[in-house]
């Protein structure tokens, strides 16, 4: 998969902007508050239909306008796609060669982002929530029908939870619970596949970039589910278990006004050899675990779909340390993936660097594209 050229239009501070990326490496270079991350974030909503850091869509749509619309060509397996994605008046549609996409598969049908951005740098750190995200975004990109299947299950808590607050009888609730439970059984195992495929990878990549003896360890493990092992529960008795955890927590819940176990109260538990990462590990072990993470989501995509992913890196450089920096811009030189990258300082990325790489210097919302 490459992307082949991108426009956007009135999208944040883009109003006209188009351009043709490197197959392998583009740089957008300029100042703070410029446009930079919007340019990624555009990218990154068309591949993902998911905001990038927007947490309403209307966010994305420039100042004054009410229709913006973000579009790329790609090459897929020998033919080329155009996949396109507007928001007029607030309404999200997605667009295949120019059609409406029926079906989330036909849209994103072998498109897929790694994204890469300061903030994930803080997750080892930060709270369960951004762990929460942090994997979705990845299990996202290897399951993408986990898109529909997360928003089913957002939807039917949302219910149960309004009835919760609502002090509805618990014959109301019991609606709710067995699509809470059947779609987040499911979530669970589209959780612990993911997280089984990137197990070795991370512990190699973290050993690589870590400098550390004590091994990485990712660790998954719901909380509050009685009566099975998480690790080799069927789908099917997880959804019971889940079911039986609902019953069990109704009274409580019920009093406190939300549902207090399922995929959405999770955390992943981040090692380092015996220690949790959260507690103990140094700024620059945490980042190292993060950049593991994504090195080894790059690669477990690369084995199960058979090609790379398309990287978009925002301004990461400038958070790193420059040892794993350089770690990380030899990684991206050497994958022959193909990446978009921003930064304030083209000094720290020059070594991802090659002759085909292209050069765009952003200002106040215009791009333009300029040498090395
Ligand atoms: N919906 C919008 N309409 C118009 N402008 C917007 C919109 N959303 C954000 N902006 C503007 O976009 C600019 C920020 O762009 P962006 O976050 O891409 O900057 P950046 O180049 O990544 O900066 P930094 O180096 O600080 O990260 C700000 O000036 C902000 O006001
Ligand atoms: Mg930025």
């Amino acid at each position: 998969m490459k992307l082949l050229s991108l426009s956007y239009e009135n999208f944040r501070n883009l109003a006209q902007v188009t351009l043709e990326p490197s197959a392998h490496t583009t740089v957008a270079v300029g100042e703070n508050g410029q446009g930079k991350t919007n340019l990624l974030e555009g990218v990154y909503f068309l591949a993902t239909l998911k905001a990038l850091r927007a947490s309403k869509l209307l966010e994305l749509v420039r100042f004054g306008q009410t229709f913006s619309r973000v579009s790329g060509r790609f090459s897929l397996g020998g033919a080329e796609r155009e996949i396109a994605v507007e928001i007029r008046n607030g309404v999200r549609t997605a667009f295949v060669d120019g059609k409406r996409a029926q079906s989330l598969e036909s849209y994103f049908g072998g498109v897929s982002v790694v994204a890469f951005t300061p903030d994930d740098l803080s997750v080892v750190k930060g709270s369960p929530e951004g762990r929460r995200t942090f994997l979705d975004r990845a299990v996202f990109n290897r399951f993408p029908a986990f898109l529909d299947e997360s928003r089913e299950y957002q939807r039917a808590l949302k219910s149960r939870n309004r009835l919760l607050k609502d002090r509805a009888p618990f014959a109301h609730l019991s609606a709710w619970d067995a699509t809470v439970a059947k779609v987040g059984a499911r979530l669970w195992v589209r959780r612990r596949a993911l997280l089984g495929e990137l197990a070795t990878g991370v512990v190699e990549a973290f050993s690589r970039i870590g400098r550390t003896e004590a091994p990485a360890q990712l660790l998954y493990a719901p909380e509050r589910l009685a009566g099975v092992d998480f690790a080799t529960a069927s789908e099917e008795q997880l959804m019971h278990a889940l079911a039986a955890g609902l019953d069990a927590r109704l009274q409580r819940d019920w009093e406190r006004g939300f549902t207090s176990v399922g995929p959405h109260v999770d955390d992943v538990e981040l090692k380092l050899g015996e220690h949790s990462a959260r507690a103990y590990a140094s700024q620059g072990q945490s980042r190292a675990l993060v950049l593991a993470w994504k090195v080894a989501e790059i690669e477990n995509l690369q084995r199960t779909s058979g090609f790379l992913p398309l990287l978009l890196l925002d301004d990461v450089s400038s958070e790193l340390d420059p040892e794993r920096n350089a770690f990380l811009m030899q990684y991206l030189a050497n994958s022959g993936a193909q990446v978009l990258l921003t930064t304030t300082d083209a000094q720290l990325v020059r070594s991802a660097a090659g002759a085909d790489t292209r050069w765009y210097k952003v200002k106040t919302g215009l791009v333009e594209a300029v040498d090395g």
